[in-house]
């Protein structure tokens, strides 16, 4: 099956960088959202980013300006449906993907292979709910999206054959590496990942070490290029808070349970470098 036309919706951090790299492998983009201000802050970020790409000679202007010229954005989830693939990057809520999906599913094409970016709700549970199960899957990108190599890709139980070497070979034109995750809360990377950052908020919240002290170890320690908590603060709090949720509620032990303080700074609006506080000061 041929891929040329892509549909995002949500434009915020992971969208607008899938638009990015698709925009910039040579698809055609489509950027839906639901406020004109979330959709101009995106193209704005995606030439902020291309034009980094372009002062560091990664790509030439006349790739950003192609690039560019190849994403529309849009307000109507309707122009979506007129897509070969479409990738749900919207926020990490069941209830609001369920939303979006109802709404866009009598404006799909046939052939429209239907994706969701969810970084931990069930792949399979998300499918059922739609027309098409197994033209569905999990396309995962990681952010930073232009920089980070890997896309994890998830098939539900119902996920044909076709539609995951359609979506493999999407990962390829991008240039970037699939790895393959069966559907079980949290996939792979959020599987591993969120539990040694909620483990270094419950190092915080016992007092172990600083927030200084906790990142620094696990850098020069680990050699992770950031601390798990200006990690946190970069993917967001309120995102860590439900992946840990999905794993609490999915996989039943007490072992994935919150921090109480990640709970705290997620109540108080403290949601990391988007809202300008988290563990750090960003003001
Ligand atoms: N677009 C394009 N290029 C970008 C970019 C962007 N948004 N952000 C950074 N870059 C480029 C920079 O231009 C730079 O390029 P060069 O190597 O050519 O110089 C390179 O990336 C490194 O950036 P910086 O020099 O600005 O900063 P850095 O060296 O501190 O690296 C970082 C920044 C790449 C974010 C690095 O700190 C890092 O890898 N952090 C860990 C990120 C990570 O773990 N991501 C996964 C999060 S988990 C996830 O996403 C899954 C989920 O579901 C929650």
């Amino acid at each position: 099956m041929i891929i040329q036309k892509i549909g995002i919706i949500g434009a915020g951090q992971m969208g607008n960088g899938i638009a990015h790299v698709m925009a910039l492998a040579g698809y055609d983009v489509v950027l839906n959202d639901v406020s004109q201000e979330a959709l101009d802050n995106a193209i704005v970020a995606i030439e902020k980013n291309l034009a980094r790409q372009v002062s560091k000679e990664k790509i030439t202007s006349d790739a950003m300006s192609t690039a560019m010229a190849r994403i529309t954005s849009t307000l109507t989830l309707a122009d979506v449906g007129k897509t070969d693939l479409v990738i749900e990057a919207a926020t990490e809520r069941e209830t609001v993907k369920q939303a979006i999906f109802d709404e866009l599913l009598p404006h799909l094409q046939p052939h429209t292979i239907l994706t969701s970016n969810t970084s931990s709700i069930s792949i399979t549970r998300l499918a059922s709910r739609t027309d098409r199960p197994e033209r569905f899957m999990g396309f995962h990108f990681m952010n930073p999206v232009p920089v980070m190599q890997l896309v994890e890709l998830i098939r539900g139980i119902a996920t044909d054959q076709d539609t995951y070497a359609a979506c493999h070979a999407v990962v390829e034109r991008l240039g970037k590496t699939a790895a393959s995750a069966e559907d079980f809360p949290a996939f792979i990377v959020n599987r591993i990942l969120m539990p040694m950052i909620n483990e270094a908020v419950y190092t915080l919240y016992e007092g172990v070490g600083s927030v200084q002290s906790i990142d620094l170890s696990m850098k020069l320690g680990a050699n992770h290029p950031m601390g798990p908590l200006e990690l946190a603060d970069f993917i967001g709090l309120d995102t860590c808070l439900a992946i840990m949720n999905v794993l609490h509620d999915g996989l039943a032990d007490t072992k994935y349970r919150p921090c109480p303080l990640l709970t705290k700074y997620v109540e108080a609006g403290w949601l990391g470098r988007k809202t300008q506080r988290g563990f750090y000061d960003y003001r």
